[in-house]
């Protein structure tokens, strides 16, 4: 192991276990460790690759991130707490292998207290040289545990299912045929989600900042290119936000037309009271990591080598169920649907931390 690498634990928020600092002179690497809780297993979820304006920046997006992963393990019942981790980029492309090295190498040293994978800028290839320095990976091609490797399927196929759920308690549909769905980013997840809409007959308004790939995308679709600045205030009667996250600010909540939110981002309310915002107008809002979660669903088979496709289909798709609870609980008392999936999940947590602390 390189002596260059240092690993220094901020210590920061209360509220998370560890928050590490994570820098290797010779390669470059640069980046954040968050481990939000161990309660409920090892502290799952992918790694980023992201050019933040500042340091400082990139460690917020991994602390909103982790927590995010505790909620999302918690509710999808994994045996993973949460935790995320974040490299500041650029990254320059022959340093690389090196610079996923070293996160190995990281991530080895903590002992698997976190288990990383993929996330936004980062694939199946980087992950693979991460499983050269350490286990502590899911992700991987294959690990002969009949699933794995890039999980953006399952996000999709999950995704797919949260936008089912809500189209049946927005607009009474039992299928999507004829609904219109507006998807923010075309990337691994947002291509893949678009593709399972169209054929279950949706008509699609696509937007991607990468204007030749959403616009090739169209070519020969029932989909129609929207410049990205307009695509969450497009005519759609679902909004699919698959980009990056905070997307929907007070504005956008605010001048919005459709009746929808369900997409893939993580954090996707820029703040919580646009959750009350778009609340008090009426337009449902599916919490994103409630229903993103079938990748780390794919993950947690493929790390525990317990299940093959069909089951982990069958749990992505118990998504359905879960966001009609919550959605039902929020139509119930008139409180935005993100608190009672966070309250939902703070429960499990602290119900099993409890449990731990008797020394069950
Ligand atoms: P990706 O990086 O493959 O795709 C993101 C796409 O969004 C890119 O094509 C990019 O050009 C586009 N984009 C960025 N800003 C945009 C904007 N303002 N307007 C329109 N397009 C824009 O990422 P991936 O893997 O598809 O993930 C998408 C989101 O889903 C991320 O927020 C990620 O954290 C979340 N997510 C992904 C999971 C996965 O399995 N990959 C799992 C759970 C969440």
């Amino acid at each position: 192991m390189s002596s260059t690498l240092e690993i220094e634990d901020l210590n920061g928020a209360s509220e998370f276990e560890h928050v590490y600092r994570v820098r290797c002179s010779d390669s470059g690497l640069d980046a954040f460790i968050a481990i939000h809780s161990t309660v409920l297993g090892p502290a799952c979820g992918g790694c980023r690759v992201w050019s933040y304006p500042e340091p400082s920046d990139g460690q917020a997006d991994v602390l909103r991130l982790a927590r995010g992963m505790t909620y999302k393990n918690a509710l999808a019942d994994l045996r993973f707490g949460g935790g995320k981790a974040v490299i500041l980029g650029p990254i320059p492309e022959e340093k690389r292998q090196h610079i996923f090295t070293r996160f190995g190498n990281a991530v080895e040293q903590l002992g698997g207290s976190y288990i990383t994978a993929e996330d936004v800028g980062v694939g199946v290839v980087d992950m693979e040289t991460v499983s050269t320095e350490t286990n502590f990976v899911s992700g991987l091609r294959d690990r002969g545990a009949g699933c794995g490797g890039d999980p953006s399927p399952s996000t999709a196929r999950g995704v797919l299912r949260g936008i089912e759920a809500a189209a049946k308690e927005k607009y009474a549909r039992s299928d999507l045929d004829g609904l219109t769905v507006a998807v923010q980013g075309l990337g691994n997840v947002g291509r893949k989600l678009a593709i399972s809409l169209l054929e279950k007959g949706a008509r699609l308004f696509v937007s991607d900042i990468d204007k030749d790939r959403a616009e090739q995308f169209c070519h020969g679709r029932n989909a129609t290119y929207v410049k990205p600045e307009f695509i969450l205030l497009s005519d759609a009667q679902v909004i699919a936000p698959c980009a990056l996250g905070r997307a929907i600010t007070e504005e956008v909540a605010t001048t919005m037309h459709a009746g929808v939110i369900a997409g893939a981002a993580n954090n996707q309310l820029a703040t919580n009271e646009v959750g009350e915002i778009l609340m008090n107008r009426g337009i449902l809002y599916a919490p994103d990591y409630v229903i993103n979660a079938g990748g780390i669903i794919m993950a947690e088979a493929e790390y525990y080598n317990n299940d093959n496709q069909d089951g982990v289909n069958n749990k992505i798709d118990r998504i359905i169920d879960r966001t009609l609870d919550i959605l039902s609980r929020s139509k119930h008392d008139g409180r935005p649907p993100h608190l009672h999936a966070n309250e939902l999940a703070q429960a499990i947590v602290e119900r099993r931390a409890q449990e731990i602390a008797a020394g069950a």
